[in-house]
């Protein structure tokens, strides 16, 4: 896919963390009458961040915000919506809240194993491995894929493109900057081949930067045409959807990949009737497309 074609299907959400502009974020929807102040504050933040909670799991979103905002003395949701549109730093904290971004390099270690004996190499048959992490955070799934490809297919064409909906963690994601944390577990060697040392951290090397890109998107809106990855990582994201949504994104990445290619998804997650998508198990949460 040429740069300028991704940066279209990618693009950031029209909505996307665009404080104050009401007008950008559309009308209000007519099918979310504001029911109750959940769905009422839902709608809400739709029309002033383009983030639409309603495709979330009700019960543990509801409780995270029902628990943050009563620490700040607001016992209605609707009641909070006027702050969020007057003070940036308070939306900005609140989405800090609601988006979950922890990552970890070589996090579900087996899977990397896995990618890195013998399954990259067959995706690189053709010379060139394309590969999307969906909801990337900060860049530690994409960094890991990197450094594995530049390990076990260095003679290949590799593009990786992360994605997520906060341009905060697309922003740390493009500096390919890690803390001593994300490396836990990492043996040192394995770190030293990809990333320079940092006084409280690690650098990707400029080789993996080349191999990456991020972009913010949001996975319920973006159209990725169809074939045009080898790899498709989306871990630890779709848990936090509602289940028909988890399965309209599945289904997305399935389209997504081509003939051959190979989808990973998270360690307690799984794929609804994975054969009518055109995927079989090839191992525990990875998957190839017939
Ligand atoms: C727990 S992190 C997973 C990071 C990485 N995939 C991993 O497994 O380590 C989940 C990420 O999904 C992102 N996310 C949530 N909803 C999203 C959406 N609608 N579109 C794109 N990214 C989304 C969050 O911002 C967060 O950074």
């Amino acid at each position: 896919m040429s740069a300028e074609r991704e940066i279209r299907t990618f693009q950031r959400p029209a909505l996307s963390r665009q404080r104050g502009h009401d007008a950008a974020a559309g009308a209000p929807r007519s099918d979310f009458a504001a029911t109750d102040d959940y769905i009422g504050f839902c709608e809400g933040l739709r029309q002033i961040c383009g983030i639409d909670l309603t495709q979330y799991k009700r019960p543990q979103m509801e409780r995270r915000l029902r628990s943050y905002w009563s620490r700040l003395g607001v016992a209605k949701l609707t009641d909070a919506l006027p702050r969020l549109r007057s003070d940036p730093a308070q939306l900005d904290d609140l989405l800090d809240r609601v988006t979950i971004n922890v990552s970890q390099l070589w996090r579900h270690p087996d899977q990397w194993a896995r990618l890195e004996g013998g399954l990259l190499q067959e995706l690189a048959a053709g010379g060139r491995v394309r590969a999307w992490s969906a909801g990337c955070s900060y860049g530690a799934e994409a960094f890991t894929l990197a450094a594995v490809c530049s390990q076990a297919i260095p003679r290949a064409t590799v593009k990786i493109t992360g994605t997520d909906i906060d341009q905060r963690m697309v922003a740390r994601a493009r500096l390919g900057e890690f803390s001593d944390a994300d490396a836990r577990g990492v043996p040192v060697p394995t770190m030293q081949r990809s990333f320079d040392r940092l006084p409280n951290g690690w650098r990707a090397k400029p080789a993996l930067r080349s191999m990456t890109h991020f972009e913010v998107g949001d996975l319920l809106k973006v159209r990725p045409p169809a074939s045009s990855y080898e790899l498709i990582m989306c871990r630890n994201t779709v848990i936090y959807f509602a289940d028909q949504i988890r399965d309209e994104l599945h289904a997305k990445f399935a389209h997504a990949l081509r003939p051959g290619g190979v989808m990973v998804i998270g360690g307690t997650e799984r794929i609804t009737d994975a054969a009518s998508l055109g995927l079989a198990p090839i191992h525990p949460f990875i998957y190839r497309k017939s």
